[in-house]
């Protein structure tokens, strides 16, 4: 019999690193891991890191001063904890890892996972292992389905890799760098995955990847599909009940997606799509190949395609050489949008990318000046739209109890959370949800359509 070990994952950065640290503790499930929520009892802990932001790198540098000191009291028992750090700072600093912070054993890069079991008897006999190297051969293979049990543990909504890294090269980025070229997985693949996710009670899957709708994965017909094909295969399959997608490049919006936003009811009306800013010379500057006349195009043709979508994006303030004039151009495009949210970001010189070495580069006080600014911007769109929501009915797929007894959390169509007074008998499914209220982040219902006559019945959600 094998011996049961104990795992522990931390995940940072985007949602590829949750999907991936998923997959991690499924390859582990067969040799005996299981998970824990506690570092200090793990045999083995993973970091699976992001290096997007300087401080999303150094944080793994902190944490790793913790298992330290895990590692040194697990040592007194005599017990082993093997540390391993995974993710984007894996392989972009690779052995430098080891030569910084000493505790850890492994480092192993996104596209290396499948490896593990091998790698940690390495590790065990070896003493350190480092593996970064890209597959040459069967690039899907750490993306193989999940196994039925693996799926069984996940909720009513889940994520599946679509595609993985990109070429588009911002001048800002990482990405191309940690996640490298980009690949699509097959059709039959993602299918698969999908249909089993299906059986295993998931209703909504959102299609993750760097650069999501530059998916070109093969289909059956040994052609490549595009995103919109692969929506609509996924629509059909039975269970899933709602579709997403993240996150999206402007320049890869093509008409196979807008029909898909116009034919597919399953494909919800919200759309994640990063424009960073809204100066054309600090687009160009960051070889962002699009135009702010482009991407308000695309807008315009998901709204023609589906009168209530609702769209987020990022933004990155204080990019060399942007100025005051740059910066509000980035203000007026958030008013032109009306996004109903969005994240914002200081830019953060990262080694290696070509705008670390741009001069002009912004003085931190004026990047947090620019960064309050556009949060504020941000805060009132999103509280206006959330605002608007007040009064009508939704469909919310229940996802999860809430914070208080009694009531349960879900998505809008528009991926806002709702509050509800429900029974947890209804996790799982979508219900029309009249929307009573707002709160800093969320909306507050009552089941059922409006009823202003009984509307005691069934009381809003307070408190949160
Ligand atoms: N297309 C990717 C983008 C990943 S990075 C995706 O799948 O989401 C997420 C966001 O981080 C980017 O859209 C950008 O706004 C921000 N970002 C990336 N590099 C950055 C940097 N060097 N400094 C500040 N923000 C950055
Ligand atoms: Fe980074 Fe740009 Fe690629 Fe997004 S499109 S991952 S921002 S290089
Ligand atoms: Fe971070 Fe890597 Fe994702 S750098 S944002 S974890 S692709």
């Amino acid at each position: 019999m094998t011996r049961v070990r104990k795992l522990h994952i931390k995940s940072y950065g985007c949602q590829m690193n949750v999907y991936d640290a998923n997959r991690m503790a499924d390859t582990l499930a067969p040799i005996g891991f299981v998970e824990t929520g506690m570092a200090d009892q793990a045999d083995l802990i993973i970091l699976n890191t992001c290096h997007i932001r300087e401080k999303a790198a150094e944080k793994v540098y902190s944490e790793l001063g913790r298992m330290r000191k895990i590692k040194e009291s697990a040592a007194l028992e005599e017990r082993r904890v093997v540390v391993a750090v995974a993710g984007c700072v894996a392989q972009a600093e690779g052995e430098e890892i080891i030569r910084r912070a000493p505790v850890v054993d492994l480092v192993f890069g996104p596209q290396n996972y499948h490896r593990l079991p091998d790698l940690l008897n390495e590790a065990s006999r070896a003493g350190k292992v480092v593996d970064t190297e890209f597959p040459l051969e069967d690039k899907f293979e750490h993306l193989a389905p999940p196994s039925r049990r693996a799926i069984q543990a996940r909720g009513v909504s889940a994520f599946v890799t679509v595609q993985e890294g990109c070429d588009k090269f911002c001048t800002f980025c990482v990405v191309p760098y940690t996640r490298g070229a980009e690949i699509s997985r097959p059709v039959a693949r993602i299918v698969t995955e999908v249909e089993r996710l299906a059986d295993g009670g998931v209703r909504e899957v959102t299609l993750i990847g760097q650069n999501v709708n530059a998916y070109h994965g093969e289909g059956p017909d040994g052609s490549p599909w595009t995103l919109g094909l692969l929506l609509h295969r996924l629509a059909d399959v039975s269970g899933i009940a709602r579709l997403r997608y993240t996150t999206s490049h402007p320049r890869d919006v093509d008409d196979a997606l807008i029909a898909a936003h116009r034919d597919l009811p399953a494909l919800m009306p919200q759309l994640h799509l990063p424009v960073q800013s809204g100066s054309d010379r600090i687009l160009a500057a960051m070889n962002r190949r699009h135009t702010r006349a482009d991407y308000l195009r695309a807008i315009g043709r998901f709204r023609a395609a589906r009168a209530d979508m609702a769209f987020s994006a990022d933004f990155i303030v204080g990019f060399p050489g942007e100025t005051e004039e740059d910066f509000r151009a980035t203000l007026a495009l958030l008013d032109e949008v009306g996004y109903a949210g969005a994240y914002s970001f200081k830019y953060s010189p990262r080694p290696g990318t070509p705008a670390a070495e741009m001069a002009e580069q912004v003085p931190e006080p004026i990047k947090g000046e620019r960064l309050a600014r556009l949060q504020a911007a941000i805060d009132i769109h999103q509280a206006d739209f959330n605002a608007q929501c007040v009064g009508r009915k939704l469909d919310v797929l229940l996802e999860r109890p809430g914070r208080h007894p009694g009531q349960l959390v879900g998505r809008s169509p528009y991926l806002q959370p709702v509050q509800v007074v429900a029974p947890a008998g209804l996790i799982g499914e979508i219900t029309t949800v009249t929307v009573t209220g707002t709160g800093a982040n969320s909306l507050f219902g009552t089941l059922g359509p409006a009823m202003p006559d009984h509307g005691s019945m069934m009381q809003t959600a307070v408190g949160v």
